[in-house]
Formats: structure tokens, C-alpha cells, sequence
């Protein structure tokens, strides 16, 4: 009933029971739903939702979560299984994080880091450093995601200013990629659609190859490593296009979300690495998904052998029990700002507030106590492989990616991966989200190319969990084959 994207859930409960409340009119407008659904129609402005439901008083709320579920207002029990959105690493419920960020606001609860420093940033930048690969010893904070993108981008461009080199500014970024909507991250979001409304975008930005390999050409369908160096060296390609001498840097996940979990083919971001060197193109690792254990590392990038110049966090750090971003720095890349007079003039008055970067603390306690980052390394494979049964339905084509973060790509034909058409795909999707929803799985089919179904569990589930999202696919993916 929503619109989705990229980057958040479809709110796509369905809503039998706030259909069957009294019908409310208001603003010339017969809304159903209770009085809160009614008052989020009027005054709640959802992100990437088309808010035409919500007027109508469809509203789903999630009242309560505990462990893997969530409990919506009509007491309709879920599986979380996109970890809220890729965010809640730890699972619902821990009261350990809410108890350090009590403690935390208690005892400082708001200072900036703007020419002060406060003890959960400093602790928190230190342990970073210590887990981030490489030379990536100097922490940056911002509040999220975007502003992280945003964060890199212009240190980039200030980082070859202050070196000598003023005309490196421009950016790459993969085809499809989605790396924030703020002007600088959205210019790197390679959708179409997204930034169509929003031009002029900030210029300087291009696009390189995604590493979608099951939508590759035919050739390099049995050779993995053929299509990785092809993909790698579209990036040198492209730089070359842009003149090197203009090019600041190149944004890439280390596996790509949008589009549905694209891995790196093997010894692409060896090529990678190699071309940025070449050329001086700082490699910017968008970990705003992959990092603090999803794809199984504390940083995706250390756990797939590459080091990155800069490392973008966000989401899973603190489990999502208080926002904060990172933004992680190599040496070479600090050097010019300690010298002199450089500053970096940039900031965010909520980057690294005091109660995150606790609770980040907290959270990464429990990462490791528990050995979260560990399991997903062990167990990610049999979450796999506990997908893969459904290759069994006529429609699933594709299941990858990497430790807990899974795509499952639906097609007409597996044998020779012929696509649906594109009211196949709409109706596909709209059949889905309700059916998964109802069926007790919150997930989400993505909405923009090929219809992936994309899984981001907690990092605390196991193979019980993973056996009942495979029951609930199945179930819902045969229904779904059926009334095509
Ligand atoms: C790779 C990547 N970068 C950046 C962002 C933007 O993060 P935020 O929504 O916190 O601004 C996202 C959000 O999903 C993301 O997946």
C-alpha cells in the first residue's frame, strides 16, 4: 500500500482490523483506523511513503518489539527479518542499552565534539580505530548514514586541495548504488528516480558498473573472475574518461544493497584498489550497511582482504538504539588536516553525541561477548544454504550475498533468467509485501529493477529463525508462482 525504495521497509501491513474501526472524517477526508491512525494520517509525514494510505487512516504501527519480533497494533506478531532497516544487530529488547544510555544521559547527556571533546567519543573513536583495517585511526562522527556519504565527499575534495591537487572533486559511484538523499550522497545514488525531482545534484558525480553478476552478460556467467576484472576495470575506464586528474574519489559498498545484495566477484577490489592507487582516487568503503558484523566483520572491508582510504558506518553501531554515523580515516588521508591551520570545516551539532557513542560502546560489548560477528562468519553459510531449498519454486532465481544479508532474486524463468515484465514485476510486489507481512514476515521485495527479496535478520538468529523464514517464503513464493 506504500511506495518503497531502496533503502526502507513497505509499510505493507495489512489492515483488516483498523479497516473494520468506525470510519472517521476529517479534512473533507472519510478516514477509517482508530484515533492515532487516524492523527499519523494528518500529521505524520512517512519517509519514502506515499502518505494517499495513511489519509485513509491504513496505518501500520509497530507497538513493541522483543528479541527477532516485532508486534504491530493489532497484536500481529512478526519476524523481523530486515533487522528493522539493517540496523538492529543485537536484537529488540536489550536492556543493557538502554541501561548505558540512562546512564550516559545521567552523566553528560549532550556535549559536541566541536573543539571539546567528551569520554564515550573518545572511547568509542579509539576502539574503532582498533578494529577498522589498515591505517584508518582518525573517526570522524556524523548522526547517520547521509551524512557520513556527505562527510567523505567533502573531505575528499579538501583532502586533494590541501595536498596540491585542487581539481580532483568529481566522485564515482555504481549503477543502482544507493549511498542517502541529502544532495552530496544523493548525487552518488545512482536511481533515477530518486533524483529526478531534485536537480541540479551537486556535479561532479558519475557512475560506474554495479557487480551484479546473475544480470551479467552470458559470458561471464561461468567465470566469476573474468567479470570481476571486467567490472574493476570500468572504474579505471571511467576515471580515465573523466580525466584523472579530476577524479577525487570512488564510493562502493562492499556488498551493494540496492538492486539486492550484490557480491564482489573474486579479486575485484584487489583491481579495485590497485586502479584508485594508480590514478589517486581515494576508495571510499560505504559500510553503512555491511559493517559491525551484517556481512560478517566488525568492517566488511577487512573481512573481504581490501583497505579502504575511508570507511562510512553508521546503522548497525549502535544496533539502532540511538543514531550516530563514523566516518573512519586513513593516516594518509589525515595527515594534511593535523598540519598547520587546515581545518576541516564541517560538522554536525548531534555527530558523535555523548548517549550514542555510549550506547555504540554497549552494543559492541555485545557483539563480542556474544560472538555476533563470529556466528554470522559460521553460520551465514547455512543461512544460505537454508535458502537455497527454495530454488525448488519455479519463480526463484538467485539467492546471494553475504553473511546475514541475503537477496533472493524472483524471475520468470530460471533456466535462462528471463525477467518479468514490468507489470508482472508491480504485481508481483504487491501480491508479496501484504502476503510475507501476513504471513509474519517483515522483509521486503526491493522495488526497483528485478523483484529481490531482500533478508537482514538479527545477528542473534540461527538456524531455527532461518528455517522459519524459509517456511514463510516458501509458502508465500508458492502462492505467488501460482497466480502468474
Ligand atoms: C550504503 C548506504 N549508504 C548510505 C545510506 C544512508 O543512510 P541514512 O539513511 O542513515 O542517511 C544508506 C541507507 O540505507 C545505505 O544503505
Amino acid at each position: 500500500m506504500t511506495a518503497v525504495d531502496a533503502t526502507t521497509p513497505p509499510s505493507t501491513a495489512p489492515t483488516e482490523a483498523s479497516s473494520a474501526q468506525a470510519p472517521v472524517t476529517g479534512a473533507g477526508v472519510t478516514r477509517k483506523g482508530t484515533p492515532r491512525e487516524v492523527a499519523a494520517g494528518r500529521h505524520l509525514w512517512g519517509h519514502f511513503t506515499r502518505q494517499d494510505a495513511w489519509d485513509r487512516g491504513e496505518v501500520t504501527t509497530i507497538v513493541r518489539a522483543e528479541g527477532e519480533y516485532l508486534w504491530d497494533q493489532n497484536g500481529h506478531r512478526l519476524f523481523d527479518g530486515l533487522s528493522g532497516l539493517f540496523v538492529v544487530q543485537v536484537g529488540h529488547g536489550r536492556h543493557e542499552l538502554a541501561e548505558a544510555a540512562a546512564k550516559q544521559a545521567r552523566d553528560l547527556a549532550f556535549f559536541p565534539v566541536w573543539g571539546y571533546a567528551h569520554t564515550p567519543g573518545i572511547d568509542l573513536a579509539e576502539r574503532l580505530a582498533d578494529y577498522a583495517p589498515g591505517d584508518l585511526n582518525h573517526v570522524f562522527y556524523t548522526t547517520g548514514g547521509s551524512e557520513a556519504v556527505e562527510t567523505a565527499w567533502k573531505l575528499a575534495k579538501q583532502y586533494w586541495q590541501l595536498v596540491g591537487k585542487p581539481g580532483k572533486r568529481k566522485v564515482l559511484s555504481r549503477d543502482g548504488a544507493y549511498h542517502g538523499t541529502t544532495h552530496g550522497a544523493l548525487s552518488l545514488t545512482r536511481i533515477g528516480g530518486y533524483q529526478a525531482p531534485y536537480t541540479p545534484l551537486v556535479e561532479g558525480a558519475s557512475q560506474v558498473p554495479n557487480t551484479n553478476a546473475y544480470r551479467s552478460q552470458p559470458q561471464f556467467w561461468d567465470d566469476q573472475v573474468a567479470y570481476g576484472r571486467w567490472a574493476a576495470d570500468e572504474v579505471e575506464r571511467q576515471i580515465l574518461a573523466e580525466g584523472p586528474d579530476t577524479v577525487a574519489a570512488l564510493f562502493v559498498e562492499p556488498v551493494q544493497n540496492s538492486g539486492g545484495c550484490f557480491v564482489p566477484p573474486p579479486g575485484y577490489f584487489a583491481r579495485v584498489r590497485e586502479i584508485c592507487d594508480r590514478y589517486d582516487v581515494l576508495l571510499v568503503s560505504d559500510e553503512v550497511i555491511c559493517a559491525y558484523g551484517r556481512t560478517g566483520g566488525i568492517f566488511a572491508s577487512a573481512d573481504l582482504g581490501y583497505v579502504p582510504d575511508i570507511i562510512t558506518s553508521s546503522k548497525g553501531l549502535t544496533s539502532g538504539y540511538s543514531p550516530i554515523g563514523a566516518v573512519l580515516v586513513s593516516d594518509r588521508v589525515y595527515e594534511p588536516y593535523r598540519r598547520g591551520e587546515a581545518v576541516f570545516t564541517h560538522g554536525y551539532t548531534f555527530g558523535g553525541h555523548p548517549v550514542s557513542s555510549a550506547v555504540a560502546l554497549a552494543n559492541l560489548d555485545i557483539l563480542e561477548r556474544e560472538g555476533l560477528v563470529d556466528r554470522v562468519r559460521t553460520l551465514g553459510p547455512a543461512f544460505k544454504a537454508t535458502l537455497e531449498r527454495l530454488y525448488d519454486i519455479p519463480i526463484v532465481g538467485d539467492v546471494r550475498g553475504a553473511g546475514y544479508f541475503l537477496g533472493l532474486e524472483l524471475t520468470r524463468d530460471p533456466a535462462t533468467r528471463e525477467r518479468f515484465t514490468e507489470k508482472e514485476s508491480d504485481r508481483l510486489r504487491a501480491f508479496l509485501n501484504p502476503a510475507l507481512y501476513e504471513a509474519g514476515l517483515y522483509c521486503r521485495a526491493d522495488d526497483r529493477g528485478d523483484v529481490v527479496i531482500q533478508l537482514a535478520p538479527p545477528l542473534t538468529s540461527g538456524q531455527a529463525e532461518f528455517d522459519l523464514i524459509e517456511s514463510i517464503l516458501r509458502d508465500v513464493l508458492v502462492r505467488a508462482a501460482s497466480r502468474l
